[in-house]
């Protein structure tokens, strides 16, 4: 059996390009999704965009993830985004935020399976990349309606779902209930991705035989090696953690506005320090700093102390 694709799964403020630097230097993964975008922000040249919209390292294997309540807006930002390279456009229908539910975008599209559908009708019409639609159960543990609701955006030209199996506003907390990606995989003709939860290399394998691709998002902050240990490509035997989390505040200085520099810092330090047995400590350090450099001094003092923390295993 062909091995499944491993997805770098679309996250805010980190799925941006100096993570996918980190990850591709250590062999990379399949598909790199970007942040999610807002449409309307795109199509009326919002000031951020350029940097939203860099696809570099890999174009072919990017995928842009677009987010907005309004119908015309997603249709006119997937016509904008037709020339450029990338592996599909993927509309977000999983997001909970507040904000983005109150727009109608992210998880909200999931209350009308019709206004969804027509929706997906306007950005098909558009587009002939790869369309997919990330999404969660819904609002409520209802496998029908999911079935109905998937079933009619592959009607309308969705050629894959990726399924994080909560309900919405559900957070981290309660287990993903990945029953669903199963039993959604087996009633829909287009490939069902599985996203949620996965802590290891060898948890990727093992849920790879439950979907058509994997998708990782935390892990993959963490262990940007992840992908790797799971394909079994060659890696040190030791995986030099300062490293890493220099060259990590060096690429943003170099590919992202100093606006974002802070937000995407912590960010990124949230889930990569719990790599360390002093986590909270070390993301309280780096929290109280604004700048990159004094992060880098926070960092370069803390590995300076704690020498045994530098090193992370490279094998499984
Ligand atoms: C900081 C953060 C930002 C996220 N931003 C997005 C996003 O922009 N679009 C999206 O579809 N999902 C987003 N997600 C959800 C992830 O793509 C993924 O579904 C979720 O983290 C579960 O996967 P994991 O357990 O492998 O992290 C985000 C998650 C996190 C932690």
């Amino acid at each position: 059996m062909a091995e499944k694709p491993f997805l770098l799964a679309p996250m805010a403020e980190i799925s941006h390009r100096a993570l996918r630097e980190l990850v591709a230097g250590f062999g990379g993964c399949d598909e790199y999704f970007s942040e999610m975008i807002s449409a309307g922000a795109l199509i009326s040249g919002g000031r951020y965009e350029s940097w939203y919209l860099d696809n570099a390292l890999e174009p072919e294997k990017f995928v842009y993830q677009l987010v907005s309540g309004n119908a015309e807006r997603l249709a006119n930002a997937a016509s904008f985004l037709e020339p450029y390279e990338c592996a599909g456009f993927d509309i977000n229908m999983g997001c909970s935020a507040p904000p983005i539910i109150r727009a109608g975008g992210g998880v909200q599209w999931m209350t009308s399976i019709d206004k969804a559908g027509d929706m997906i009708a306007r950005v098909r019409k558009r587009t002939k990349r790869r369309l997919s639609v990330k999404l969660r159960i819904g609002f409520a543990y209802d496998l029908d309606y999911l079935v109905s609701f998937c079933k009619r955006l592959e009607d309308e030209g969705v050629e894959r779902i990726t399924l994080h199996p909560r309900i919405a506003r559900e957070k981290f907390k309660k287990g993903a209930s990945w029953e669903y990606t199963g039993m959604l995989r087996k009633r829909l003709r287009i490939p069902v991705a599985g996203n949620g939860d996965i802590l290891s290399a060898e948890e990727m394998n093992r849920r790879s035989f439950e979907c058509d691709a994997v998708m990782i998002g935390r892990l993959a902050v963490q262990k940007p090696w992840i992908f790797a240990q799971a394909r079994g490509l060659p890696l040190p035997a030791m995986i030099d953690l300062e490293e890493i989390a220099v060259r990590f505040l060096d690429m943003l200085a170099k590919y992202q506005p100093p606006e974002f520099h802070k937000s995407r810092a912590h960010r990124f330090f949230t889930y990569f320090c719990s790599n360390f047995k002093w986590a909270n400590h070390v993301r309280t350090l780096l929290g109280r700093e604004t700048e990159l450099s004094a992060m880098r001094n926070v960092l370069e003092g803390f590995f300076r102390e704690n020498p045994e923390e530098r090193f992370a295993s490279g094998g499984k």
